[in-house]
């Protein structure tokens, strides 16, 4: 017979981490779901009620991060699976405080938080799969959006370094899995030099995918792949001239 699948998605009550749950409980896992919005994560129980459960759920809240965290963990008894897409992104060009600091509690304190509490369950149970959704913009700077960027980059190097931490577990049954998106059709999608956007039904159809290839990182779409090989090599120069 086989075991009932179970996942937690941070950040589900819409976007990226909303439709990636809808594919869950297509493939049969039961899925807990958070975010701040109760009414969003009731509409989506009420549309799966046999395989939801919802918390609601301030990341910046990290105390009640893990309140919550555990509290799921208890009523699922395992976890296979750990989706992180809980995120913000403003163009904040004059650096306004308010915009810089809930980027970075809810982006690199919440998001850590989640990572840390994720792979230490997996180290416990053995198994797991953590999957950060972190973007195209982990890998330079720019000048709308610094907070955002910087807090992309340092998602990046921490699910980077939680993969390598992962050579320290016998059994070598737990996975990290970095999504480098680059525009999604999504109210996240930032700035006026949007391109190459995909849409949400394209875009998770593809993050589905390398999650279940258990794939270390992917950009989504896949073409994102060559921009992120120029901006890996382009000088700091030529990005301050030609963006
Ligand atoms: N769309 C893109 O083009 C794109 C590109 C690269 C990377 N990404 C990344 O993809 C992830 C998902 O974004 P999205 O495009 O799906 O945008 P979205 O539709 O705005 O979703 C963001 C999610 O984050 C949750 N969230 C925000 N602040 C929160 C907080 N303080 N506590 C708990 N949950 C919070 C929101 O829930 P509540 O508001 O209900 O709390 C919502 O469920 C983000 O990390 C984003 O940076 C998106």
């Amino acid at each position: 017979m086989n075991k009932t699948k179970t996942a937690i998605v941070f950040g589900a009550t819409s976007g990226i981490g909303k439709k990636l749950t809808e594919l869950l409980v297509k493939d049969n896992f039961i899925v807990a779901i958070t975010g701040r919005r109760l009414a969003k994560l009731k509409e989506l129980k009420a549309q799966y009620p046999n395989q939801i459960i919802i918390k609601k759920n301030d990341i910046q809240q990290v105390g009640e991060v893990e309140i919550v965290f555990n509290e799921i963990v208890r009523e699922l008894g395992e976890v296979h699976l750990v989706i992180h897409s809980s995120g913000v992104g403003e163009v904040n060009t004059e650096l306004e405080w308010d915009i810089e600091n809930k980027t970075i509690q809810t982006n690199v304190v919440g998001a850590t938080k989640v990572y840390d509490l994720a792979y230490n369950l997996f180290e416990k149970q053995q198994f797991g799969h953590l999957v950060g959704i972190s973007s195209i913009a982990s890998l330079r700077g720019n000048r709308e959006a610094p907070s955002y960027f910087a807090s992309k980059a340092y998602q990046k190097s921490y699910l980077e370094s939680l993969y390598i931490k992962t050579k320290t577990i016998k059994s070598k049954k737990v996975y990290v899995t970095d999504i480098r998106p680059g525009f999604i059709d999504t109210a996240m999608a930032l700035g006026d030099g949007v391109f190459w956007m995909v849409t949400l039904e394209k875009a998770t159809k593809q993050i589905y995918s390398a999650i279940n290839k258990k794939k270390r990182a992917a950009y989504i779409s896949k073409r994102w792949r060559f921009i992120a090989w120029v901006l890996k090599i382009v000088p700091a120069q030529l990005l301050k001239i030609a963006t």
